[in-house]
């Protein structure tokens, strides 16, 4: 349906001044993910040459350059202000993946409202997330900016996040506009590099890696960003199956699409042609707006002369781009969200920083507690070492450009702040990493990776000597920020050996040792596992990450994390993830090798840690399962309940899992595939019976003809607390 307002717009507009909507730049300032930063900018916006800026921020930079919009261009088209605020704005939640294993979706929701409130007080209206990427290659750096592997999971946590950025009203001030990205199929790059190109089935994309994208944009997302790679050959920004009959024509997307920075132009190297060539493919296949790449600003009207694109193509990507404006409401007022009373009030409140450090808490995933050391006494004697443990650089994790790490509590502060009568002997112990040239790579936004002045063996020596004069050690281990993100895709995605070196020497004091785990992906820790170690996963958790380490550390709370994408024993088991198939030749049950089965000659199958696991300081039981029916016809629905107590001694919150497998079917069936879950809330001692709802679409899958059916048969239902879950129960769909 069309809008008067933007039909009225279009009809003064030149056709210079509609390719000029689709122009999205960046003056440069903030962080440039790519070569090129906008030049000019000012001029073009003058001559109507621009539709949009990202990487600018305040108030007063934002209304200096809608002034030039409004009062200075011919027509006074006010900009759209973008930002990529992945992980909170400057109160900086924990990375996506980590966020993700809180499985809390009010929760994430809510670091969402948060976000858009924070990042509008500066004058921002669209925001570049979420990335909803389904992830199942931990060598891919950008693992940490999604929700992991799974797609049910995935598409809850897109939901939420549009629904968090953009309200019920997009003309509120505190609202944004969402931009899903990166359609499509980012996440599956072979072999983990980065930008490299997805080959991929149209099965395995429909059933497994388009839900999450479908999920943000029956949601209401106002935006989709394409990704670099190719898929089928085609590069995102110019594919048209993906980006009209996809995305417009079978799910009705109604909003704009914008490429990534510079995309467009990148077509050029993916082998598509030259610039005129690969702007007007794009246009035609439905990319409505550039970034940076100025690929639409100078070559669109030479194609229009030519003929190589219409009035008509140009006409509906400005048209997307105006009523995205309308949906602001800034064609009415142009400074909405430009108010130099709101960042003081509204940016970094103590509020907001409660709920990072709640939301970082709940992140946290409990992967091992050796002899319950965890929870530690806060009148311990504890020697906090490890190269992470004091080094506020790194606690905001990938993708914070909008944060600021001098806000950000370490986990030496943290542990003071919380347990102040607890001796602490600080050491730093070894460097993340002793490479040089390595750390030269990684500290491009900053310096992630100090290499001390101290030799490693002073380091070392250091923290053994802090060891042996505690009862406890807590080791601050793992990965620097920028070790994971864009362009940080790893081979070996162990802990560096300078700090393995550290590890090993910590429990050669024969102290109890803690490893607080720092990354931005799953990790192979297989050696550490095998160590007489507790591990406590906490990412990187973002700008109270000292506080929340410490709030779990302490035994504060209790820690309910569990994991959104499988732990790999070895690099050579990825991809690796729960929903993988049964195959005509699986392993033995027991998973020791077998000559002519799908297995491997030095490794099991399974993970170190699977999908969905995580470990509490209490227990969970799981008991009586039971089905509301044996029986159901299509389109009923079917109720699953289970008894889950609370056998240990600590109140604690366990996230109920439904694992649901497809007996028979058309499609080869994964073995179990994640089709619902509970947060729930047990007090030490105490039962509840947790229902879950299997609805008629959790077993409809996309068929060889990519049909969306149930088909009937056999189904088996399991429940528990990991994508291991035992308790099983069956139906028939008839
Ligand atoms: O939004 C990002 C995207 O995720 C990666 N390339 C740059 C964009 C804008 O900063």
């Amino acid at each position: 349906k069309k809008i008067p307002e933007v039909e009225q717009l279009l009809e003064k507009m030149t056709i210079e001044e509609k390719i000029g909507q689709l122009n999205l730049l960046t003056p440069g300032g903030g962080v440039a993910t790519g070569e090129v930063v906008s030049k000019n900018v000012e001029a073009k916006i003058k001559t109507g040459n621009v539709g949009g800026l990202f990487g600018v921020a305040s108030p007063e930079k934002m209304k200096k350059a809608q002034d030039i919009a409004v009062k200075n261009s011919r027509l006074g088209i006010p900009l759209l202000f973008g930002s990529d605020i992945i992980h909170g704005y400057k109160t900086t939640f924990p990375i996506p993946l980590g966020l993700s294993a809180s499985w809390d979706m009010d929760l994430i929701k809510n670091t969402a409202q948060i976000a858009a409130k924070e990042a509008t007080a500066d004058g921002i209206n669209w925001n570049f997330s979420p990335m909803v990427d389904i992830a199942r290659d931990p060598r891919w750096g950008r693992i940490a900016e999604g929700a992991g592997e799974d797609p049910y999971l995935g598409s809850a946590v897109a939901e939420a996040m549009v629904k968090g950025y953009q309200g019920t009203d997009l003309t509120a001030n505190n609202t944004m506009l969402a931009c899903v990205k990166h359609f499509a199929l980012y996440g599956a790059v072979e072999a983990g590099r980065d930008y490299n190109s997805v080959d991929m089935g149209h099965v395995k994309m429909f059933n497994q890696y388009l839900p999450p994208y479908k999920a943000a944009i029956d949601a209401g997302a106002a935006s989709v960003m394409t990704s670099f790679n190719d898929v089928d050959g085609v590069p995102s920004t110019a594919n048209k199956w993906l980006l009209t009959d996809l995305l417009r024509d079978s799910w009705n997307f109604d909003g704009f699409v914008v490429s990534d920075y510079t995309s467009l132009n990148e077509m050029i190297a993916h082998g598509l042609g030259d610039l005129q060539a690969v702007s007007a493919l794009a246009l035609k296949a439905g990319l409505d707006m550039d970034m940076v790449g100025e690929g639409f600003l100078s070559t669109l009207k030479k194609s229009l002369d030519e003929g190589k694109v219409t009035e008509t193509d140009i006409t509906n990507a400005c048209r997307r781009i105006l009523e995205a404006k309308y949906k602001l409401g800034l064609l009415d007022n142009p400074y909405r969200y430009i108010d130099a009373s709101r960042p003081e009030k509204d940016i970094l409140t103590e509020e907001n920083r409660k709920i990072a450090r709640k939301a970082a808490a709940h992140s946290f995933v409990l992967l091992k507690n050796e002899n319950n050391i965890l929870p530690i006494s806060k009148t311990a004697k504890i020697a906090l070492v490890g190269p992470l443990a004091d080094s506020r650089n790194n606690m905001l994790g990938t993708w914070a450009p909008t944060g600021d790490v001098k806000y950000a509590v370490t986990i030496k502060e943290g542990f003071n702040n919380i347990a102040p009568n607890a001796t602490i002997n600080y050491a730093k112990g070894s460097n993340v990493l002793n490479d040089k040239e390595l750390a030269k790579k990684i500290n491009v936004f900053g310096p992630r990776v100090e290499i001390s002045n101290e030799t490693p063996e002073t380091l070392l020596k250091e923290a053994v000597a802090a060891a042996e004069k505690s009862d406890v050690v807590v080791a601050v281990v793992g990965e620097a920020t920028e070790m994971s993100g864009e362009a940080a895709s790893r081979t070996d995605i162990s802990i560096p050996q300078a700090q393995k070196k550290l590890i090993n020497a910590l429990v050669a004091t024969g102290k109890p040792v803690v490893l607080i785990l720092m990354s931005g992906r799953p990790l192979v820790i297989t050696e550490e596992f095998d160590l007489p170690v507790s591990i406590l996963q906490v990412w990187h958790p973002g700008v109270e990450a000292g506080n929340a380490a410490a709030d779990v550390v302490f035994g504060d709370y209790n820690p309910s994390g569990k994991l959104t994408a499988t732990w790999p024993r070895a690099v050579g088991q990825i991809p690796i993830y729960h929903s993988m198939k049964n195959t005509g030749r699986p392993a033995p049950e027991n998973d020791q090798f077998q000559k002519f089965r799908s297995n491997y000659l030095d490794q099991p199958n399974a993970p170190l840690f699977p999908f969905g696991y995580g470990l509490s300081y209490t227990t969970f039981e799981y008991s009586d399962v039971q089905l509301s029916k044996q029986k159901i016809a299509q389109g009923e629905s079917i109720t699953v309940s289970v008894k889950v107590k609370n056998t240990g001694n600590y109140d604690g919150e366990e996230v109920v899992q439904l694992y649901l497998r497809d007996v028979v079917r058309s499609i080869t069936p994964p073995k179990r595939q994640l089709k619902g879950f509970k947060k729930v809330f047990i007090k030490k001692g105490e039962s509840k019976t947790v229902t879950i709802t299997l609805q008629p679409e959790d077993l409809k899958f996309y068929n060889g003809n990519l049909d969306f059916v149930a088909e009937p048969g056999d189904f088996e239902v399991f429940v528990g607390g990991n994508s291991n879950a035992d308790l099983k129960k069956s139906f028939i769909l008839e």
